[in-house]
């Protein structure tokens, strides 16, 4: 009927209109009002939130502008975007945005966090790899050749067919998409992959360390498999610990990890090599076998979470990641290949207890008002069924730690007289409990007398709070406190603001 129509065409004129997006040099400027317009619009958007005040956006903008400018001079469908969120805070909270910038890619509506480059030619190559074909196509010796060149690792699909088929290794391609830093290949040309001892289908992982070579040829309409073959055989048998490698060591299947901390200039590092080498062989898919160097200076903030010091080097031990970190320490030292073989096998069979870190008691630990604990007294003088035990852990780095102390040393004092509380503190990076696991700092939980029922204080960190909750036994003090006294910049820096709780440093 006529009149419907023309009442449906001027609602059809106005969201066409209401879709006109601004652009600022090629940059979608995106808005609560044109938000879903953008994505339905859209099969391929990568939106910056941002701040006009936040430093890296700034120097993220020219890059940003550069790499969309490219893109539309290609006639690419992706398209760049970008929301002020410090007015659009509906769109932020929307999209869980925290920090500035924060990036996301949505394909086909739906986000993912990029945590890609900043340069345009990163940007990219990066969205091109999540959109367009990822692998490149190598129809000569010549190109393979150049293809494996410099890589430490490369993976080609050979495929029976013409590259119009490869469309069908859809798995291939997906799985090819989920990895940002491992380049594949594909070829369909028989006589090139005989050259490679392959013939299609299969996949071959190539590398420069170890066998040189993995293999797979089942399961390739599979993309998980793919995925995990990947995963599985571009690791080193003895992976080196670094900024690189930390990732695809601690988020991967594998979880039990062998570490072995030493300096690579150590006289025996070949051997150790070899050997370790020869025993990650045996324990192929129950052992992930890594390498610290503890000569490289970064790599002190992971000896230290092991409490490691010079005089322990070299060393091992054995952590599992399943749920939370459990470690596991052998009793000899020394590096002795069959040594490492029983305790990994008495791992294995479950017969090894965790290994928690303590320092030596200190001579002096009960001289000074706020006494001392580690994890070797821990438990004797907290369980002390006659004293209320008072204990603060924290950590040698943490701000709040820090102001707490004359505020702590203050409550000591006042309480030095009563011989049933004890005022004590531990540092819990260096001291380990089996009973409790400390997460933020500082924690301070009072030990009953009696019961040694364990009560955490969530009160203000004065000396009238602590004092009230002392004396009361642990009854006042649980509640959280009004508000937070913590101002924007201290809020910024720590993750206080989400906690509705006394401000904390996490670990
Ligand atoms: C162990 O030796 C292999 C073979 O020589 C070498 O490729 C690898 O880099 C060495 N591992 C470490 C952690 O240095």
């Amino acid at each position: 009927m006529l009149w419907t129509s023309l009442l449906v065409l001027p609602l059809v004129v106005l969201s066409i209109m209401a879709t006109e997006i601004k652009e600022e040099e090629n940059v979608l400027v995106l808005e609560n009002g044109n938000f879903d317009a953008a994505l339905k619009e859209h099969n391929d958007m990568l939106v910056e939130f941002y701040a006009p005040w936040c430093g890296h956006c700034k120097s993220l903008a020219p890059e940003y502008a550069k790499a969309a400018t490219k893109l539309k001079d290609e006639n690419s469908a992706i398209k760049l975007a970008k929301v002020d969120a410090t007015v659009e805070s509906d769109l932020a909270s929307k999209f869980g945005v925290r920090g500035y910038p924060t990036l996301k890619f949505f394909h086909d509506g739906v986000p993912t966090e990029y945590n890609g480059p900043r340069q345009a030619e990163g940007i990219i190559s990066w969205l091109k790899k999540k959109t367009g074909f990822p692998a490149t196509k190598l129809d000569s010796v010549d190109a393979i050749k150049t293809f494996l060149a410099d890589r430490e690792v490369a993976v080609i699909g050979f495929f029976k067919g013409e590259s119009s088929e490869i469309e069908d290794a859809k798995a291939f391609v997906e799985a090819v998409r989920s990895f940002d830093d491992i380049e594949f290949g594909y070829v369909t040309d028989k006589a090139i992959a005989e050259e490679y001892k392959a013939s299609g289908n299969m996949l071959v992982l190539f590398k420069k360390f170890d066998e040189g070579r993995a293999e797979l040829k089942t399961d390739l309409n599979d993309k998980d498999k793919i995925i995990q073959f990947v995963k599985e055989t571009s690791l080193p048998l003895f992976i080196e610990f670094n900024q690189q490698s930390a990732q695809r060591i601690f988020s991967g299947e594998m979880k039990n990890h062998l570490l072995i901390f030493m300096s690579k200039e150590t006289d025996n590092f070949n051997r150790v090599n070899e050997s370790v080498r020869e025993l990650a062989k045996q324990y192929k898919n129950k052992l992930l076998f890594v390498f610290v160097n503890t000569d490289v200076e970064e790599n002190s903030r992971i000896t230290e979470f092991f409490g490691l010091q010079k005089e322990d080097y070299p060393a091992v031990r054995l952590i599992n990641l399943a749920e939370q970190l459990v470690k596991y320490k052998p009793d000899v030292s020394e590096l002795n290949p069959e040594k490492l073989k029983v305790f990994v096998d008495d791992y294995l069979a479950g017969k090894l207890k965790p290994h928690l870190n303590s320092q030596e008691i200190p001579a002096d630990w009960d001289k000074a008002p706020v006494k001392v604990l580690v994890g070797k007294n821990f438990d004797e003088v907290a369980f002390d069924k006659s004293k209320d035990v008072l204990v603060e852990f924290y950590a040698p780095w943490c701000g709040h730690c820090k102001k707490l102390v004359p505020i702590y040393d203050e409550l000591a004092e006042k309480f030095a007289a009563r011989n049933d509380v004890v005022i004590a503190k531990m540092d819990s990076t260096a001291n380990e409990l089996e009973h409790t696991r400390i997460d933020s700092f500082p924690t301070i939980k009072l030990y009953k007398k009696g019961d040694n029922k364990v009560v955490d204080y969530n009160g203000e960190r004065t000396l009238e709070g602590m004092t009230k909750f002392l004396e009361s036994g642990g009854e006042f003090g649980q509640a959280a406190p009004e508000g937070d006294d913590e101002d924007l910049d201290n809020a910024m820096d720590d993750d206080d603001e989400h906690e509705n709780k006394a401000p904390k440093d996490e670990l």
